[in-house]
């Protein structure tokens, strides 16, 4: 991927998001060079030579027509997009990321009941993309973070479905993507784990990771910890 996209500079780059813009991502589009030219501000002929570049780079294909051109991206033109996309998601979710802080307790050993039952760790596994360590690593907030809980309502969650079993159901619950920081040290892959209904001020979070955080990160009781929380 790295050869097939080294030509296409940041002009190359602004055509292919056009293209992409005018529906070339799913299938072939007409285009002629003046309506792309247009829409690039620049003249035909320099529509003309930015399609013929990326051609060259492999990143569309095209047919040429009597009054225009079919165009289509092709797997790595999409990668090339996706990058950048992936970039302005860096970008713009980590400025919204919601920064909690508070200290590490212990709660009476639910967590890794209910962390550990099928029907949650199974979606765990398909939707988080790790088994995690059966338990749930409590954070009591302090009094800021508790009231800045609510802004992770506007981070969009993984969503874990309800299930039942014989005996009775059980609720479907939220997982953000979140970074755990400690004088331990940081953990980027875990999540804060709440149930669809969360009770607004409530003062402990839940985390979940595929390790034991408090030997990961070092942790005891009491200690302060940062949760960095993310949109999915
Ligand atoms: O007793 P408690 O409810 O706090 O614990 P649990 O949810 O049953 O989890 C067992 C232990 O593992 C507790 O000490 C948690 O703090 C810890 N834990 C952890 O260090 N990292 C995780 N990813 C999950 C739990």
């Amino acid at each position: 991927m790295q050869e097939q996209t080294a030509s296409v500079g940041p002009d190359e780059l602004a055509t292919l998001k056009q293209l992409a813009l005018l529906g070339a991502v799913d299938g072939p589009v007409t285009v002629t060079c003046a309506t792309l030219a247009d829409r690039l501000d620049a003249s035909n002929q320099t529509a003309s030579r930015r399609l013929q570049r990326l051609e060259e780079a492999g990143v569309v294909e095209r047919e040429l027509l009597g009054d225009g051109q079919r165009v289509v991206l092709t797997d790595a033109g999409e990668r090339t997009l996706r990058g950048e996309y992936e970039q302005y998601r860096r970008i713009f979710e980590r400025s919204a990321a919601v920064e909690l802080t508070g200290r590490v307790t212990s709660g009476m050993g639910e967590g890794r009941h209910y962390i550990s039952l099928p029907g949650y760790m199974e979606q765990f596994v398909d939707r988080l993309g790790y088994e995690p360590f059966p338990g749930t690593l409590n954070v009591e907030l302090d009094a800021e973070s508790v009231e800045a809980r609510a802004r992770m309502d506007g981070l969009d969650p993984v969503r874990i479905d309800g299930w039942e079993d014989d005996e009775r159901t059980y609720g479907p619950a939220f997982c953000w993507p979140a970074t755990v920081s400690a004088a331990g040290g940081e953990f980027e892959s875990a999540h804060v784990i709440a149930p669809e209904r969360t009770h607004h001020g409530a003062d402990q979070l839940e985390v979940i990771a595929p390790e034991k955080l408090r030997e990961t990160l070092d942790l005891d009781d009491d200690e302060e910890v940062t949760v960095s929380v993310t949109a999915r």
